[in-house]
């Protein structure tokens, strides 16, 4: 059995309509998202619809749970001022963009997808086992991996929130982070689907990257009154 796992969209509908394709071109049999569909780009709305209309499941990030119910702040966390001054602006943006509708999926999303295939125990979450806004890097200490896999019981954990996919093996379990469809930063500007195959007890996972319309995405950006910052970033993969 084959998942694919698409990663924080950002409201990026080119990337999203380009990694959903590379996903079923490469036989996946269902397909979930990770959350945080607006954001940084304008295609909220189109992102939500996309969704709905392939039947694509997921869960709930930090932005759809603070797009949803109308919070101060996106629960992000941001290196300096300027940053955070940015991102700021995209998060009033898209507060103010984003439809009822696309609000009411939002806020109903889970916050964990719990499935079973071929006897593993899989668990898909945005950042972490139980807060949403959690940075999970690769480098964090094997300790950190042990704490977090000790709260859920589950073979495979699946997440996203860094923007930063890998692969780790540890005790047993299998960690992946899925990486982001539309906000690389891991400085490779492609779009990036996560296929992950289950058989015979072992864990495949692939990081597809394909190419994607990233200037039209660029210049819906600017256009649209976000900050030209967040097409610079695109163009950059950070
Ligand atoms: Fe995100």
């Amino acid at each position: 059995m084959k998942i694919a796992i698409l990663g924080d969209i950002h409201g990026n509908i080119e990337a999203l309509k380009s990694a959903h394709k590379a996903a079923q071109e490469r036989g996946a049999d269902k397909i979930y998202h990770l959350g945080d569909l607006g954001g940084y780009a304008p295609f909220v709305n189109e992102v939500v619809d996309f969704l709905i209309e392939h039947d694509i499941e997921g869960v709930q990030g930090n932005y759809d749970e603070t797009v949803a119910n109308d919070r101060e702040h996106c629960g992000c966390r941001y290196e300096d001022p300027f940053q955070s001054e940015m991102a700021t602006l995209g998060f009033e943006w898209t507060k103010k963009h984003t439809s009822q509708k696309s609000k009411k999926y939002m806020e109903k999303l889970p916050f964990e997808i719990r499935l079973m295939i071929d006897g593993k125990k899989i668990i898909i979450f945005h950042a972490s086992p139980k807060k949403n806004n959690l940075y999970w890097y690769e480098d964090r200490p094997e300790k950190f991996f042990t704490e977090m896999a000790e709260k859920v019981d589950a073979d495979l954990l699946i997440y996203g929130h860094t923007h930063r996919p890998y692969r780790k093996d540890l005790d047993g379990k299998v960690f992946i982070n899925a990486g982001s469809v539309g906000k690389p930063k891991d400085g490779d500007i492609r779009t990036c689907a996560t296929l992950i195959e289950i058989s015979g007890g072992d864990v495949r996972a692939d990081f597809i990257r394909v190419s994607y319309a990233l200037e039209k995405t660029a210049a819906a950006i600017i256009e649209s009154g976000l900050p030209a910052y967040f097409a610079g970033k695109l163009r950059e993969g950070r």
